[in-house]
């Protein structure tokens, strides 16, 4: 094998999931692409991207999976959680009814996926300070409620971002 093939020995499937509009698609375009789209579309079904992360001096492949948020594409993306070994799990700070839905997505994600997926609560959007609705002490103690991991991030001030990603796959690695 050339180096290059040998990276395919660590190919992870990582889903997005959370409500519409809480930014898990600017999210993996600003890891991915380093780019933020301010006006972007709601996702249709579920979007692919592989991208290389460099894990403790290693070259691993995460094949990144950003599911529709809206409610009508559920029975479609939720197949995508299969064989999924990580997940973001992504509310909006400023929206308070996107961090109550959390339950439900987690609910979601355990009966598709297996139940050691590694899974990291994403409060996303703290750039919005003013219009902050849910505190970071919050989604700390859900997420250690849940026992999952926790950041918050902005796509679009980039903070954070790469860490959240590199969080579930390290601990996958
Ligand atoms: P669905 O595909 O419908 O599930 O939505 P989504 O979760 O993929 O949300 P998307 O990434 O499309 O972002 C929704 C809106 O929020 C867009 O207008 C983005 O520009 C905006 N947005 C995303 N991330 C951030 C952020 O970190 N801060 C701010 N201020 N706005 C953001
Ligand atoms: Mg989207």
């Amino acid at each position: 094998y050339t180096e290059e093939e040998q990276t395919e020995d660590y190919l992870f499937k990582i889903v997005l999931v959370g409500d519409s509009a809480v930014g898990k698609s600017n999210l993996l375009a600003r890891f991915a692409r380093d780019e933020f789209y301010p006006n972007s579309k709601s996702t249709i079904g579920v979007e692919f991207q592989t991208q290389k992360m460099d894990i403790n001096g290693k070259e691993v492949k995460a094949q990144i999976c950003d599911t529709a948020g809206q409610e009508r594409f559920r029975a479609v993306t939720s197949a995508y959680y299969r064989g999924a070994v990580g997940a973001l799990l992504v509310y909006d700070i400023s929206r308070r009814q996107t961090f109550d839905s959390i339950g439900r997505w987690l609910n979601e994600l355990h009966t598709h996926s297996d139940m050691s997926v590694v899974t990291i609560l994403v409060g996303n959007k703290s750039d919005l300070k003013d219009a902050r609705e849910i505190s970071t002490a919050e989604g700390n103690t859900l997420a250690e409620a849940q026992g999952l991991f926790f950041i918050e991030t902005s796509a679009l001030d980039s903070s954070n971002v790469a860490a959240a990603f590199q969080t579930v796959v390290r601990d996958i690695y």
